[in-house]
């Protein structure tokens, strides 16, 4: 496999040499990003932090999330503005050299195929010999699909679609994850396991933008939320604020929600 574009650090992530950066740090910088489909000016000039704490981006249908997504993926191209990971400019990359640098997508609707088993699936992305993420850990992580790894794509459940999706993305050892609306369609009780999931992850460093329509899931998954209202960010605010205020909520999301904060046991996390 091809060295990574941007270099990746090597080696554990702390030492008395190279401390753990700060949890605030920039992972991913967005600035003035534009995005048209012809006439039509979708993203218009977007402004957004990711650090490694997670961050929730949510906004009614149609504002341009799942569009920002795949900006930043390199999948639509961008009319004008900057995305850095780590500092590097990926505007102009293409997006397999944008998920090699460390950006895992997870994009709406999952995205699974039919005529390839679970294996198959997890063998297309993971890394001879690599470290970090392996297809045993990942059998740890979702033991059901061990179960099914002979099975379809297709004739995997909802959430356990998700899981391929999630384990696809993390195979290649993401610096920075992006799922957009990865609860959309799951039963609760597997939404509760992805939540107990995504913050095994953030323990362990990965960077994560999720994009959500329940407000219950994004506010479980991060303190921070940033509100996307006709391709730009609106708003910056704390996921304790948006809970106790209706008004904000019914101002940009249209509706006024009692957001119940899904608090989830830790999933198991893979062995090292
Ligand atoms: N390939 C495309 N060509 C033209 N217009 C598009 C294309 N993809 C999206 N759009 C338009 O861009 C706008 C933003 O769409 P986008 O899918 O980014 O919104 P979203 O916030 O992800 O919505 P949802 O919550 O429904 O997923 C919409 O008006 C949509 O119709
Ligand atoms: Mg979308």
């Amino acid at each position: 496999m091809a060295e990574p574009l941007i270099p990746r650090p090597d080696g554990p992530a702390e030492s008395a040499d190279h401390p753990e950066p700060a949890a605030t740090a920039p992972v991913l910088e967005i600035s003035g990003l534009d995005v048209r489909y012809g006439q039509s000016h979708v993203l218009q000039g977007v402004d957004l932090i990711v650090n490694r704490r997670p961050l929730s981006l949510i906004g009614r249908n149609g504002m341009g999330k799942s569009t920002l997504c795949n900006a930043i993926t390199g999948l639509v191209p961008a009319f004008g503005g900057s995305v850095k990971l780590h500092g590097h400019e990926l505007v102009g990359l293409k997006p397999h050299e944008i998920a090699r640098s460390g950006i895992g997508y997870v994009p709406q609707g999952r995205r699974v195929f039919a005529s390839l088993s679970v294996e198959e699936h997890l063998r297309m992305v993971a890394r001879r010999g690599g470290g970090g993420w392996t297809i045993k850990k990942i059998y740890e992580l979702f033991p059901s699909l061990q179960a099914r790894r002979r099975n379809g794509g297709t004739q995997l459940s909802g959430g356990e679609q998700q899981m391929l999706a999630i384990a696809r993305a993390l195979l290649l050892n993401p610096r920075l994850l992006i799922m957009d609306e990865p609860s959309e369609g799951l039963a609760p009780i597997v939404v509760e396991h992805m939540i107990g999931t995504l913050h095994n992850l953030a323990r362990e460093g990965v960077a994560l933008l999720l994009v959500e329509q329940n407000l219950g899931v994004a506010t479980s998954v991060s303190e921070r939320i940033a509100i996307m209202v006709t391709g730009t960010i609106a708003l910056e605010t704390t996921s304790a604020e948006l809970a106790s205020d209706e008004a904000t909520q019914r101002r940009y999301l249209g509706v006024s929600t009692h957001i119940e904060r899904i608090d989830t046991p830790a999933a198991p996390a893979p062995s090292t």
